[in-house]
């Protein structure tokens, strides 16, 4: 069955290049990032490794536990992990879950027939410190994800989830931001939103973003 948004992130325990992986006690209180790799050995998914590992101080200080998995077996991962770091001039140092036996593929759904019936599309699940599935992307294999615009969505939860706010079309961390339309209470606006706001329309309030003590990404260069 399909997983919708709000729904909680299924568990398992799948082996890993770090370990067995308990997916709900590995995640702990944090952030989780789940994300589908066609196959071990392939162009697109050696940079997009690579540039995960990149941004391992950007995801760190955002609180997210970051966890790749591709369907191959562990000792394949293991090689192709050391081919990313010489490649990609970085260290991979998050896991890699082995999924051979597709638990986690068939879980999560990462597996469309119609486009291949072995190999996983590119799936990205976004899942909060209470286990709920609050995003996700799905990317065709010959596509690389943008992980800044992870990053982005990143922000976008983590800001709408601490203030009353909405981010635009194309927002980005410093940009301003939207009051969500059912906050109408003069009192409460004027208290959560201390920087004041504009009026466009009554249904479109644009207000500065409220503080979130993040910076821009840095890049994945
Ligand atoms: C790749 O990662 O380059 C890739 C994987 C599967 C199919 C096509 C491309």
């Amino acid at each position: 069955m399909a997983l919708h948004l709000g729904d909680i992130a299924p568990n398992f325990v799948q082996k890993s290049t770090a370990g067995d992986i308990d997916f709900h006690a590995w995640l702990g209180s944090s952030w989780g990032l789940l994300f589908s790799h066609p196959k071990d050995f392939t162009p697109v998914c050696t940079t997009e490794l690579g540039s995960t590992a990149k941004l391992k101080d950007e995801f760190a200080r955002r609180d997210v536990k970051v966890l790749a998995v591709s369907v191959d077996a562990l000792d394949s991962h293991s090689l192709w992990v050391n081919d990313i770091n010489e490649t990609q001039n970085t260290t991979v140092d998050f896991p890699v879950l082995a999924d051979p036996d597709h638990t986690v593929s068939d879980l999560y759904d990462m597996i469309h027939p119609n486009a291949n019936d072995t190999l996983t599309v590119r799936s990205v699940f976004f899942i909060d410190p209470k286990k709920k599935i609050r995003a996700t992307i799905t990317y065709p294999a010959s596509t690389g994800r943008n992980f800044n615009e992870i990053l982005r969505v990143i922000d976008s939860l983590q800001l709408t989830d601490s203030y009353s706010v909405a981010t635009p079309a194309n927002w980005n961390v410093g940009d301003d931001v939207i009051i969500v339309p059912s906050l109408q209470d003069p009192e409460v606006l004027k208290q959560k939103f201390p920087k004041g706001y504009t009026v466009v329309k009554p249904y479109l309030r644009i207000t500065p973003q409220p503080d979130l003590k993040l910076n821009p990404p840095q890049g994945t260069k």
